[in-house]
């Protein structure tokens, strides 16, 4: 685990015993208030509800964002916010299951979940994200909730930040995916996200299976256009490489390295 107490970096409250702790759904609004006095900073993880392949389960991206953003919470006593778990993810819809908002109801929501908590003085928004179809729509709400900010003249608005941590693109998770995987890692349904999900939920553990080598990943053009060209939902990917420990591995190896980024974003007035 870390070497380093996360208790001693600068921006952070202090890491807590049990990550209920952090669970904004569990607290009171006293709490939070009291908790405002002493931390401007929460932590939104955001999902997604869409196909990962034949034997990866449909919540992969909001367990995964969840997962990682309450270990993050715990080591660093910020608060967590319920997970937002549906995402831009149109281009699945031809699989069943999924279930996606367009990119303006997404930037919508997020706009307005950044500007209700700045409305109560949070000045740093931190995203965990769990999937690569968010990331554009994700950034143009931040442009947004900025403006309105601005606008309605909240007294956070010069304070205001938001900032995109996407888990799986973590410099220690890569290079580790890279090394158990090789390219057979892929680009959707990857056996990092799905070993996550083993390492979260064991019953997963019964879709296992070995799969044909997939067809090469490229352009997509909309939801047929995906199915028709990755047939099984997988983007080269083999998912049937993924162990629940290697999902612990990439737990912790995220949450540490998304502690540090977070103690950056918290302690730097300039954000
Ligand atoms: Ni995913």
């Amino acid at each position: 685990m870390n070497a380093v107490s996360p208790a001693s970096l600068p921006g952070l409250p202090g890491a807590v015993a049990d990550a209920e702790a952090v669970r904004l759904q569990l607290r009171t609004w006293p709490e939070v208030e009291r908790y405002l006095d002493h931390c401007k900073g929460v932590i939104l993880p955001l999902g997604s509800t869409e196909q990962h392949g034949p034997t990866g389960a449909i919540g992969t991206d909001a367990l995964t964002a969840e997962a990682v953003a309450l270990e993050v919470g715990r080591r660093s006593g910020v608060l967590v916010a319920p997970t937002q778990a549906y995402g831009m993810a149109e281009h699945h819809l031809g699989f069943p299951g999924t279930i996606s908002l367009q990119p303006a109801t997404l930037l919508a929501v997020l706009h307005d979940v950044v500007l209700s908590l700045a409305r109560h003085g949070f000045e740093r928004v931190f995203v965990i994200n769990g999937h690569g179809g968010n990331i554009a729509t994700a950034r143009a709400a931040f442009a947004q909730a900025y403006g309105t900010a601005a606008t309605r003249n909240l007294p956070v608005a010069p304070e205001l930040r938001c900032r995109l941590a996407n888990w799986f693109m973590a410099g220690p998770v890569m290079r580790t995916a890279q090394e158990l995987y090789g390219d057979r890692e892929g680009h959707h349904a990857t056996p990092s996200e799905i070993a996550l999900t083993l390492h979260l939920e064991p019953s997963l553990e019964a879709h296992q299976r070995p799969l044909a080598d997939p067809p090469k990943p490229g352009p997509i053009h909309g939801p047929e256009d995906f199915r028709r060209r990755h047939p099984d939902g997988r983007m080269g990917s083999d998912p049937f490489l993924a162990r629940a420990e290697h999902g612990a591995r990439f737990l912790d190896l995220a949450a540490s390295a998304l502690v540090d980024d977070l103690s950056q974003f918290l302690s730097d007035p300039a954000g």
